[in-house]
């Protein structure tokens, strides 16, 4: 059953179980209340120890249980109710021992009890030990959650709490939110075409010798994954990296700027929105030689001439003829950030101009966070924190539905 009275985004209750994971449980809230979820929390006792119901109560407005016979709180709302409220029972951290208790059907405290009598899909995300993670038990039980359907997102690996490396972190806040985005319908993205490029082009020079950039693609594989967890049928066209394909993305591998534009102009008609995240050579070698250039082929001491030609701007050739697709497009500044991105946005005719100051060490190419700004053909601009690429790519989603709301 689900209840009549869910909002459009749904109704997550989130089972907290007692891991030190628990620390970013307030973050995760946060999050899912930004992406229009109403949440509930409960906690094991163990939980209520890494973290407050008094903080989840205060960051969600609505009591954090723990306690399965408490009667003023069962008076309130029953445990069964709460089952029945759930659209999503989101569990994290979700413990090796309370997995445990979920694949053997335990009921004796409320988090077990609750998700026993729900009928809504569950998420878990486990965090734990990696050994504790690994050990043949956790396994097999995880193995008979998801034969009833139970999903799992995570762990990651890294570097654990308790001093071992391993897989056995709990999964980032942002993956979580969008995983449920997900399961309840996906914010309206679900049958959306959602285009992106990624990292840099490499314009050969001859057979083995390239003139390309430092461009990862790390922050349009982080925006293809996020659109793709979100429901969108994402086309990533991807220039030469060795990242690996997010879950249910088309990629499309091209070297070239050449390439890029072709395999972007293939699919730009069946898109809704096009993310242009991809460092473009703005040049290439006029004449690349198919065999390798010898030195001894030049006169000896000579230097190598090498003649570039300018290459089409794929973002302005789009947006020329966008109709009511959404284009958003990316400015890799290293001085005057704001005012180059204002005079970009209107040189390219985009809808949005995520901004990066590639000057920073902790931003820009090749780092795991960004710091940007959206930049607006009215002349806002936003001014986003230093954030995970992942939760970069969030907001810019979160910007993308408002924008898909004014221009479509
Ligand atoms: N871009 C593109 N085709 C090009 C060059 C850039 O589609 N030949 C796109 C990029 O994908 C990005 C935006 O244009 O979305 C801006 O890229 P950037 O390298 O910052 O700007 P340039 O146009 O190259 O201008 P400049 O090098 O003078 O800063």
């Amino acid at each position: 059953m689900t209840s009549a009275a869910s909002p459009p985004n749904g109704h997550v209750l989130l089972a907290v179980s007692g891991g030190i994971a628990a620390y970013k449980v307030p973050e995760l809230v946060r999050q899912l209340g930004r992406a229009g979820h109403e949440v509930r929390c409960i906690l094991t006792e163990a939980a209520t120890r890494f973290v407050s119901p008094m903080v989840l109560q205060t960051l969600t407005g609505a009591p954090a249980r723990s306690e399965l016979f408490d009667a003023g709180e069962e008076g309130e709302i029953s445990h069964i109710e709460l089952a029945d409220w759930a659209d999503v029972v989101l569990v994290a951290p979700a413990t090796a021992d309370l997995l445990a208790r979920m694949a053997g059907g335990l009921a004796g405290d409320l988090v077990s009890t609750v998700l026993l009598a729900t009928r809504a899909p569950v998420l878990v995300a486990p965090a734990m030990n990696v050994n504790m993670w690994r050990h043949p038990a956790t396994q097999r039980n995880l193995e008979r959650l998801r034969e009833r359907g139970v999903q799992v997102e995570g762990p990651e690996a890294g570097e654990l709490a308790c001093g071992w490396e391993g897989e056995g972190r709990m999964s980032d806040p942002t993956a979580l939110a969008g995983r449920v985005g997900l399961m309840l319908g996906g914010h309206g993205w679900r049958g959306v075409g959602v285009l992106v490029t990624a990292g840099g082009t490499r314009e050969p020079i001859d057979a083995v010798r390239a003139v390309t950039n430092r461009s990862s693609g790390k922050m349009g594989f982080a925006i293809a994954a996020e659109a793709a967890r979100r429901g969108a049928e994402v086309v990533l066209v991807a220039g030469p990296c060795s990242l690996e394909t997010p879950p249910g993305v088309r990629r499309v591998d091209v070297e070239t700027a050449l390439e890029m534009e072709a395999a972007v102009h293939e699919s730009f008609e069946s898109c809704h929105v096009a993310v242009m995240s991809a460092a473009v050579a703005d040049f290439r070698p006029a004449t690349p030689s198919e065999r390798k250039i010898k030195k001894e082929d030049l006169a000896p001491g000579a230097g190598l001439r090498l003649e570039l030609v300018p290459n089409p701007d794929i973002l302005a050739g789009i947006s020329a003829r966008r109709g009511d697709r959404v284009v958003v497009g990316f400015a890799a500044e290293s001085h005057d950030v704001i005012e180059a991105a204002k005079r970009k946005l209107a040189r390219k005719a985009c809808d949005l101009l995520v901004a990066n100051d590639i000057s920073r060490s902790d931003a820009g190419f090749d780092t795991d966070t960004n710091a940007v700004f959206l930049v607006s053909p009215g002349g806002q601009v936003e001014e986003l924190p230093l954030l995970s690429k992942a939760e970069v790519a969030a907001r810019l989603l979160d910007r993308i539905e408002k924008l898909r709301g004014v221009v479509r």
